[in-house]
């Protein structure tokens, strides 16, 4: 096996996901300079090998056999738009109102200054008003589509000659961008990429960076795209086309990590006891920035839409939803789900479940993030190209996947796994 190293892009770099992963990566990576992690997974009793790998899927004993990237084998950089140092970010995160545990936050310190270099202005081109006002000053404000795209492959190749890598996963975990209908992009490559010189380009930023992270080429060096946001990404038909052309790979989008997480575990059961779901509310109140970003209805539209449609692919009837997120400004990043169901059974008897997840949410979503890495380094050492199913347990809307039950999509990372 290739000891090369193996670059993550996080485009959002400072961002509470993105902030979360480094700091877990490099726990992780000390661990295992230790002896202390290595795909042992649960012990007999279910108890995990420790507390850093806990929650990581990668980790689990269907994967230990796998030939995945070691977690000092990573390399981090990415781009962001606030006018925030990484550390201050990650500090921010710790102490009394945060989440970081200052334990694993301490000694991540030198890896945050070292990532810190390596971390470019973004672009806000497409990206709407809520989040352009996030920019600090060294973000460009008049480059157009096609300048964007140009800069940013340069950065991603860049990153890939200065650290001699062998493969970057580019992740997008930037802040929700208003919906873009991809339906009503051209479905060809050629005809979006004659878009890029148009100044009035309906490319969001999370579609540039995608093309960007699937042109970036440094000798035999390239790079694959995972889209944990909501935003347009990678999803247009013709981003597929490019996809293939550059014989790479993409996933996405929207991480599943709390509230549709359960939907999706949860649905099923209703659907395979033949109960008849009538209706099915999810109120969501947290206050990271996330939740500021998505507090402009506009970005939020994008959000509840992906946290909405499963309920109707799961059932088979369609049940009355309603999805609300609302900006709770002390919550910070502990989001409090209460949902609601509400279902009918035998000689149509109604009854009700309700459940209440209060979970954090970097915290939940970061070890997809890196489990999402080492399965996109691992698929390309197999010669995958295209979209990635087998990574659809991930995703509230997977590409490519009408299955949205959760241990039909395990299953499905499972079979792929078991392939040599
Ligand atoms: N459990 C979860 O946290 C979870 C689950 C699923 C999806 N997501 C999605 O992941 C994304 C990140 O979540 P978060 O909690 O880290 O949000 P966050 O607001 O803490 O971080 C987003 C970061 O992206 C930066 N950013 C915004 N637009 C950018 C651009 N165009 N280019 C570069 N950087 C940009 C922001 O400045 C910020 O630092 C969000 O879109 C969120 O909806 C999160």
């Amino acid at each position: 096996m290739s000891k090369k190293k193996v670059g993550i892009w996080l485009i959002g770099a400072a961002g509470g996901v993105a902030t979360t992963s480094i700091v877990a990566l490099d726990a992780l990576a000390r661990a295992n300079a230790r002896g202390k992690t290595g795909g042992k997974g649960p012990d007999r009793a279910g108890h995990a090998a420790s507390d850093i790998t806990t929650a990581l899927t990668s980790e689990l004993p269907p994967f230990a056999r796998l030939d995945l990237p070691g977690w000092g084998d990573w390399v981090v950089g990415g781009h962001e738009i606030r006018d925030i140092s990484l550390p201050d970010a990650a500090r921010s995160m710790a102490g009394p109102e945060g989440f970081l545990p200052a334990k694993y936050l301490e000694p991540a310190m030198a890896s945050l200054e070292e990532i810190a270099r390596r971390v470019r202005p973004g672009t806000i081109v497409g990206a709407g008003p809520t989040i352009a006002a996030l920019a600090g000053p060294d973000v460009p404000r008049e480059e157009s589509a096609q300048d964007a795209v140009r800069r940013i492959q340069a950065d991603i190749e860049q990153f890939m000659a200065d650290e001699g890598l062998e493969h970057v996963v580019v992740v997008n975990v930037a802040s929700t961008e208003p919906p873009i209908d991809a339906d009503r992009l051209p479905h060809r490559w050629a005809d979006v990429e004659a878009l890029l010189d148009s100044p009035t380009c309906p490319l969001p930023a999370s579609t540039l960076y995608a093309i960007a992270a699937l042109k970036a080429e440094h000798a035999d060096t390239t790079a694959s795209y995972i889209n944990f946001t909501p935003s347009l990404g990678s999803t247009p038909a013709a981003i597929g086309e490019l996809v293939h052309l550059r014989q790479s790979r993409h996933m996405g989008c929207d991480g599943k990590t709390g509230e549709t997480l359960l939907k999706s575990v949860l649905a099923p059961m209703f659907a395979r006891r033949n109960l008849d779901v009538m209706s099915w509310v999810g109120h969501n109140i947290f206050g990271n920035l996330d939740g500021r970003v998505l507090d402009n209805p506009v970005n939020k539209s994008a959000k509840v839409r992906s946290k909405d449609h499963l309920l109707s692919e799961m059932l088979p009837r369609p049940p009355q939803t309603h999805v609300s997120i609302e900006y709770i400004e002390s919550m910070g990043d502990w989001k409090t789900a209460w949902d609601h169901i509400h279902f009918r059974g035998l000689l149509g008897v109604p009854m009700t479940m309700q459940f209440i997840w209060q979970g954090c949410d970097s915290i939940l979503a970061a070890p997809l993030v890196l489990d999402l890495a080492r399965f996109t380094e691992l698929a390309r050492r197999r010669g995958h190209v295209g979209p990635m199913p087998f990574l659809a347990s991930f995703f509230k809307s997977p590409y490519g996947v009408s299955e949205q039950a959760f241990d039909r999509q395990f299953a499905m990372l499972e079979r792929w796994a078991e392939q040599e």
